[in-house]
């Protein structure tokens, strides 16, 4: 069932646990993680990063591909559409296109500007229903072409966006997109703590969920975090699946070079990697 974030967030913070985020790349990744929501009973947020919507041949392809699927599939957990890190123009690409939500990352504007594309993006998004995501301090490493210095947000300039009427807000931590360096502190829980005490009800995204410990996470959703984003780890099973398919010989046998057969391995990785993550988040049962 295709509706926007805010509920299921809301939710999610009152009740202590995280919704997932799970970023698609094609139409396995879509199918993977809408079977397992429904399985598990979980709400769950499909992310779509701008370069994924291009390489899935744009905003509207992607919209009508999980509309229609949504309804073949007979899914009946809230299940949203997320642009995730949207330029100003993809936000207002991806409100036409149909998605139910976005997030619009003025995290590299200065103070001003970020707050008044925010301000004018959530009257746009809220206007037709969807939900909007916004961020303050912004996630270091590298996603799809954005690159994030990593800074910890200012828990005062959080108050500021979360004051202009978004949904839900991303404020750095210290976290990283892709995999964590050797050498990575941990997430700040100082700052997370301070920038909960300002924000208030206000749901929290914690983003870059790849290789974050599972008592860090347990901790970051007690302080207020309520939608955990994840990429890079699917995309590692789902390869590593593939690996193992091909170097059995596997293609090779038969007509094992079937794509269907092909990427069923890594299809299956994708899932029981979505269902671990909606354990450790809470989210099972919760639809
Ligand atoms: P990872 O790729 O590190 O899991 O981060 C995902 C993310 O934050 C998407 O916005």
């Amino acid at each position: 069932m295709l509706v926007n974030a805010k509920e299921m967030l809301d939710k999610a913070k009152a009740g202590k646990y995280a919704v997932g985020q799970f970023n698609i790349n094609n139409l396995e990744w879509t199918k993977a993680i809408l079977l397992t929501a429904q399985e598990c009973n979980s709400p769950v947020i499909l992310g779509v990063s701008e370069g994924a919507g291009k390489y899935m041949c744009g905003f509207e392809t992607v919209a009508a591909m999980v509309a229609a699927m949504d309804k073949s599939l007979g899914i009946t957990v809230p299940v949203a559409l997320h642009l995730d890190h949207g330029s100003y123009d993809a936000c207002y690409k991806c409100i036409k296109a149909g998605f139910t939500s976005i997030m619009f990352d003025g995290s590299h504007f200065p103070i001003d500007e970020n707050v008044a594309k925010t301000t004018e993006l959530a009257n746009a998004a809220h206007g037709l229903g969807l939900s909007i995501e916004a961020e303050v301090g912004a996630i270091g490493g590298e996603e799809d072409g954005v690159i994030g210095k990593g800074e910890c947000a200012d828990p005062k300039e959080c108050k500021m966006i979360a004051d202009l009427g978004v949904d839900f807000l991303a404020a750095g931590i210290g976290n990283i997109h892709g995999v964590y360096p050797a050498n990575w502190e941990g997430l700040s829980f100082e700052t997370l703590d301070a920038v909960n005490k300002e924000v208030g009800e206000m749901p929290l995204v914690l983003h870059g969920g790849t290789g974050i410990p599972d008592d860090m996470i347990t901790k970051a959703i007690s302080l207020g975090v309520a939608k955990i984003n994840v990429n890079t780890e699917c995309q590692l099973v789902f390869a590593e699946a593939t690996r193992g398919y091909v170097e059995a010989g596997k293609d090779k046998q038969g007509k094992g070079f079937d794509p269907r057969k092909l990427l069923a391995p890594g299809f299956e990785a994708i899932k029981a990697k979505v269902k671990e993550k909606m354990e450790l988040f809470g989210s099972v049962n919760k639809a």
